[in-house]
């Protein structure tokens, strides 16, 4: 068998594109809940369009998102069907602090997910739990203007020590920011950040970067005194950037760009800033703010795994303008003419998923985790209302084929594989429902109707028969799907 047996297979979600009941148990707004669909979201996300007030022209797809909120124990039940022994979800940062700077956490909002971890445990299913999932209290970006200003660090230290100390004994692993690289691309997504006029872009991401840099390593280090058992993990949109051409200039471009990524992954796994940032620093006269103690604080405690997304590798070149361009998980690419390409413009390559844990792995010599990789694609139900999804089932069969080879044949470290969206859910990128990554599928349409009634689609079955197998009946023959439809 070429998985450990205690290989954690499960799926992931995220509190603002499931939960919905936004003004429900005392939360408060955040960022995320401000992005729009249609066509502004983009801006929305680039934070060149300031949007902190809900706006009557717009529709906000996670105000009641799949309403997990109120469905969760189905929903759960769901998952140990399937044969879940982990579940990634993140903690709605103003569910505990509905301003971010309130003197006591919402005890409301505490209970929540402790009732979700104690229904996780009965099912023995373990929680990996991201404590920032694009998820920043409003007050923060109002009142302080987010990342970019230092206070943010003690404002994130305190709700990650609170959810820390509630939950010791309950949740043993951790993730400290979802996708921390989406700073540089996304930056009101991934910083609150919204842009001032004449305010030097770059500047501003690398400061709000560098105080999610020592917020992260301090929360490690409190999750480490809290309880020695606790296991941490930064986390990267990942994928490497291949050369278009064997051009030396392209593959030095790849190298620039895969470092675009690896620069927050250094610093949280080595402990220290790696040098070709400090000299971009310097070369484009980025004036950050790094006080001496944060160079300690960073140095004392580096990650214990590194977890990351897949959906596709990227492809650059030093004459990108040359090329077709097509879209991927936070930015673009060229199109590769190698690869297939989804519904939305994703590349599909499984091979891509070993590089880069042979990348990573060697790199940082560390476990790796991969907490988010899936096919976003249109499920259009048959007559009967089923969900015959070979399609996701043939991603999911390549990319599992393609850790178990790393695995077997290159030797690297992997505790566990969360697909994303193991649930249908709103997408991050679009805001929209129609792409689906499920197992589950749910009865919501793009413009918020729908009885959002859950039903298993093929993919249910077939992946309950991966975990009973530890990954080694891949194949979706001889399922056990009954002939009528339950709905949930
Ligand atoms: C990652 C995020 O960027 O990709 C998820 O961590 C997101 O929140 C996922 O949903 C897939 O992207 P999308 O845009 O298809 O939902």
């Amino acid at each position: 068998m070429t998985l450990p047996e205690n290989f954690l297979w499960g799926g992931a979600t995220a509190a603002n594109q499931a939960e919905g009941g936004v003004l429900e148990g005392g939360r408060g707004l955040s960022n995320i809940d401000m992005m729009p669909c249609g066509p502004d979201r983009k801006k929305v996300a680039a934070g060149t369009m300031k949007m902190l007030e809900w706006d009557n022209d717009y529709f906000y797809p996670t105000k009641k998102a799949i309403d997990m909120y109120h469905r969760y124990m189905d929903d759960i039940k769901l998952f140990a069907e399937m044969g879940f022994k982990v579940y990634r979800m993140s903690i709605s940062w103003s569910r505990i602090f509905p301003n971010g700077d309130d003197a006591e956490p919402n005890e409301e909002g505490l209970q929540f997910y402790e009732d979700i971890f104690e229904e996780l445990h009965k099912y023995e299913i373990e929680p990996l739990v991201t404590i920032a999932h694009f998820d920043i209290p409003l007050n923060l970006i109002k009142s302080y203007g987010s990342w970019r200003n230092r206070r943010m660090i003690d404002f994130y230290n305190k709700y990650a020590r609170t959810v820390l100390t509630r939950y010791k004994g309950l949740v043993k692993y951790w993730l400290t920011i979802n996708e921390i690289n989406i700073l540089l691309h996304q930056p009101f997504v991934g910083g609150g950040i919204v842009f001032e006029e004449n305010e030097n872009h770059e500047e501003v991401k690398y400061q709000a970067a560098h105080h999610q840099l020592v917020a992260s390593a301090l929360a490690t280090k409190i999750a480490h005194e809290i309880d020695p058992e606790n296991k941490v993990g930064c986390m990267l949109a990942g994928g490497n950037n291949y050369p278009y051409t064997c051009r030396p200039e392209d593959y030095q471009e790849s190298i620039n760009r895969d470092r675009e990524g690896y620069f927050f992954i250094d610093v949280q796994a080595r402990g220290k800033y790696p040098k070709y940032a400090l000299k971009k620093f310097e070369r484009e006269n980025l004036k950050i703010n790094i006080e001496p103690v944060d160079i300690e604080i960073l140095a004392s405690a580096p990650v214990d795994f590194v977890s990351f997304s897949y959906y596709s590798s990227r492809t650059v070149s030093a004459h990108s303008e040359d090329y077709e361009h097509t879209t991927g998980n936070i930015f673009g690419t060229i199109k590769n003419p190698n690869l297939p390409s989804t519904e939305w413009g994703w590349q599909i390559d499984p091979l891509g998923l070993r590089n880069s844990l042979n990348q990573l792995y060697d790199r940082y010599q560390k476990p790796l985790f991969i907490v988010e990789n899936g096919l976003g694609a249109i499920d259009v139900p048959d007559e009967h209302g089923f969900i015959n999804d070979e399609y996701r089932i043939d991603y999911l069969r390549q990319h599992i084929q393609a850790f178990k080879d790393a695995i077997e044949i290159d030797g690297i470290e992997l505790l566990g594989y969360t697909t994303w969206g193991c649930i249908d859910l709103i997408a991050a990128s679009t805001g929209q429902m129609s792409k689906r990554y499920g197992f589950v599928y749910v009865d919501r349409d793009d413009d918020g109707n729908g009885s959002m009634a859950r039903s298993k689609k093929k993919s249910f079955y077939c992946y309950k028969k991966v975990i009973e197998t530890n990954g080694e009946d891949l194949s979706s023959n001889k399922l056990e799907i009954p002939s009528k439809i339950i709905l949930y």
